[in-house]
């Protein structure tokens, strides 16, 4: 009970970003239950806010050695931090358990709330440079609850899903746009489709949890018929390469997937500016392609 007083009175000193109060309230909790991994990793935060970088890669570790499937995602502030690699910021465990709890009100947040268009522009720019064409086979990379499938619509024959977590598959099947759903990762998901057959494969708003995107790249080109595409919408950033943002997503720098994109043998069809959501008010800088299959 005290535990989760001091806790809970922790969390409502970051929401206030009282850091120190924070941090003292987490340090408190701990003494009383100290294998307990979300206090550490709310400690972590705390400490980062105040720039005590040591204190909380410490907490960090403690929580990635209590939880070694990284359900709250401590390796993601790690690499923030320099203290993970980049290439293992987003623990499969913390995706599906993130989208998990966000798949119920996913739709009305992100639509409402945050003006999420990712799946609006990409079938936009489809229709902009591809004008009249459809596809007969598509794969929905990183699903979510179906809002891709809805936006294409009649352009779309079977459209197969594939989704980290449980709850938004739950959710994508609802909707009976899909021919196929599957849980699961979305790289072993394009290492059993046959080659050479789809139409289009398309991420909407989903590399920005995939550190590594180049053995997606190679995947979707051997699923993808000749003259197919793959269409994606990433987070950019000024810098070069990917980067953890301060948004604890990854960001991709343009010129780096134009790089990618080439060397996994694909032609470059479009490249747009494309804001795909706010987040607190602000436009999230963004980028959509278009990738041809030659
Ligand atoms: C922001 S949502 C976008 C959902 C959907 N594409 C849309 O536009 O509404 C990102 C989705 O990608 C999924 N995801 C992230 N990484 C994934 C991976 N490696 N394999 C499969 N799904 C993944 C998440 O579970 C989440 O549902």
């Amino acid at each position: 009970m005290i535990a989760d007083r001091r806790y809970a009175y922790g969390d409502a000193a970051l929401a206030d970003r009282d850091w120190q109060a924070a941090l003292d309230l987490f340090e408190q909790t701990l003494e009383r239950v100290p294998h307990w991994p979300p206090a550490y990793l709310a400690l972590a935060k705390a400490a980062l806010a105040l720039g005590e970088k040591d204190k909380a890669r410490a907490a960090l570790e403690r929580v990635l050695a209590l939880d070694p499937a990284d359900h709250l995602g401590a390796a993601l502030l790690l690499a923030r931090i320099g203290g993970r690699p980049v290439a293992e910021a987003m623990p499969a465990a913390y995706v599906a358990a993130l989208f998990d709890d966000y798949a119920p009100r996913f739709d009305s947040h992100l639509v409402g709330q945050l003006a999420y268009r990712a799946p609006d522009l990409l079938v936009a720019a489809l229709d902009r440079h591809l004008p009249g064409r459809s596809f007969a086979q598509v794969l929905d990379l990183g699903c979510g609850t179906g809002l891709m499938a809805r936006a294409l619509g009649s352009r779309a024959g079977r459209v197969f899903g594939v989704d980290l977590s449980p709850r938004m598959i739950a959710v994508a099947a609802e909707t009976g746009l899909y021919a196929g759903l599957e849980a699961g990762d979305l790289a072993a998901f394009l290492a059993r489709q046959p080659p050479a057959e789809a139409d289009l494969v398309i991420a909407a708003d989903v590399f920005c949890y995939l550190p590594d995107i180049a053995p997606a790249f190679a995947a979707a080109r051997r699923t993808l018929a000749s003259g197919g595409l793959l269409a994606f919408t990433v987070q950019t950033h000024q810098g070069e390469g990917v980067v953890v943002g301060e948004d604890c997503r990854m960001h991709h720098a343009p010129a780096f997937v134009r790089a990618l994109a080439g060397a996994a043998g694909f032609t470059l069809l479009a490249e747009d500016d494309a804001v795909s959501r706010l987040d607190a008010g602000r436009p999230v800088p963004g980028a959509l392609f278009l990738l041809a299959a030659p």
